[in-house]
């Protein structure tokens, strides 16, 4: 697989920091041990606080060039560079996101976001009129919406509940214990968000997966505001299904996504779009060149943007090169310390829990008197960028990525000051 130009040596383990290459013409070298070196990979404006890079990415140097290195042979000779590179660089993707996942490549299908991962997901499973899809209130539309519309297809029936009363006063014991409550003899499916982008809160995935244990049901889970901010790939949560968009926390190519499943979950899929997989388009003309994994057979096929789908690739070996542990550990202490300040703000509310192990980047507060979307564009003013939450009630949002700094959090906390 081509490394990532630039990227030389993983971080943990060295002893020496490793000086480096630039990653791209322009960009500095990356030092996969130095915040600064990592954040200069970023082509973002320096003149904000960007605290929302985890909504829709912004790419590495090496993420960038290699977008454009692939642009670049497309445009020169499409059918050429595409027919000449296709195998060797899906393959590439395929093995860098197995790895960064620690499963088996061929069980990881890609798609272009999260959105499309669980709408493909929820449509091709095998179910039965009547059986269940249990979900929570604390999805997203992504969610909710493709399970009101198999619901409207084939007579599936969904079941919501409720987690928690309180985000930020929410326990593992009350999580596992209402969601285990609510599964019922005809549940075959548990839809889940790890990090709720309503409220902050982290799923306590591998309590839930052992709470469901024995029972027949598949545990899905919405993986997007935890892969790449997370230190933890599917085995360790214990799920059937992982679902993530790679272009919000991983910062990796815009229009990017997978799904990850084992090989018993997959047994009860059927694909929804055909697959451009040479042995599935082999069967079709008549050769027999073996059954089309799993993965690759729920991948859906056509054309795509390939220089994004490619430079996939380079988005797992810069994370690699940082660390998955140590892009989490930042990514924590970048929240605590944010969650720290706003608590200390009067008159605002922390909703977001402030223990780490019920929380991961996100950070969603209250500001008394001031409309939400109000504070956003009155922070922006302030050089700050921030989100509303896309839910009810709505929640000001921040989130800490690899590509702030302690100056950034300090930013926004002096921006939040001036709203309460
Ligand atoms: C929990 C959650 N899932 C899915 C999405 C959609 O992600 P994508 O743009 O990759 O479809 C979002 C927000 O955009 C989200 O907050």
């Amino acid at each position: 697989m081509a490394a990532a130009a630039g990227l030389v040596g993983a971080a943990a383990g060295c002893d020496e920091e490793p000086t480096v290459a630039p990653a791209a013409p322009g960009a500095p070298p990356l030092i996969p041990t130095d915040w600064a070196s990592v954040r200069g990979q970023f082509a973002v404006n320096a003149d904000l606080a960007h605290l929302s890079a985890f909504v829709f990415a912004t790419h590495p140097a090496s993420v960038r060039a290699a977008i454009d290195r692939h642009r670049a042979g497309l445009d020169a000779d499409p059918i050429g560079y595409l027919h000449e590179n296709e195998a060797r660089l899906d393959q590439a993707v395929a093995s860098a996101a197995a790895n960064y996942l620690s499963v088996q490549s061929d069980r990881v299908a890609f798609t272009d976001s999260t959105t499309m991962g669980l709408g493909l997901l929820y449509s091709g499973l095998r179910l039965a009129r009547g059986d269940e899809v249990l979900t929570t209130e604390h999805d997203f539309y992504a969610t909710h919406e493709t399970l009101r519309l198999r619901a409207e297809r084939d007579g599936v029936a969904v079941k919501r509940v409720r987690l928690y009363a309180d985000a930020a006063t929410a326990s593992v014991d009350e999580i596992v214990g209402n969601l285990s409550r609510a599964v019922g003899p005809r549940t075959r499916v548990v839809a889940i968000t790890w990090v709720h982008s309503s409220t902050g809160v982290r799923l306590p995935v591998r309590a839930i997966a052992d709470a469901l244990r024995g029972r027949d049901v598949l545990l899905c889970v919405d993986g997007v505001h935890g892969f790449g901010a997370v230190d933890a790939g599917p085995d360790d949560l214990g799920c059937d299904f992982l679902v993530s968009g790679c272009h919000k926390w991983l910062l990796g190519p815009r229009g990017t996504g997978l799904i990850s499943g084992t090989t018993e979950a997959w047994a009860r899929f059927t694909p929804i779009i055909p697959a451009f997989d040479g042995r599935s388009i082999g069967a079709w003309l008549g050769f027999d060149s073996g059954p089309t994994p799993p993965g690759p057979a729920a991948t859906p096929g056509g054309y795509h943007s390939f220089e994004h789908r490619w430079a996939l690739a380079e988005a797992f070996d810069f994370h690699k090169a940082i660390g998955r542990d140590r892009v989490a550990t930042r990514t924590t202490e970048l929240a605590t310390a944010l969650k720290d300040g706003l608590a200390g703000i009067a008159g605002l509310t922390l909703v977001t829990p402030k223990s780490p192990e019920l929380s991961a980047g996100v950070v969603c507060c209250t500001v008394p008197n001031v409309a939400v979307d109000e504070a956003v564009s009155r922070l922006r003013g302030l050089k700050v960028v921030a989100s509303s939450t896309p839910y009810r009630p709505s929640y000001l949002r921040f989130g800490t990525t690899i590509v702030n700094s302690e100056a950034d959090v300090e930013a926004a906390l002096k921006a939040t000051r001036t709203l309460a």
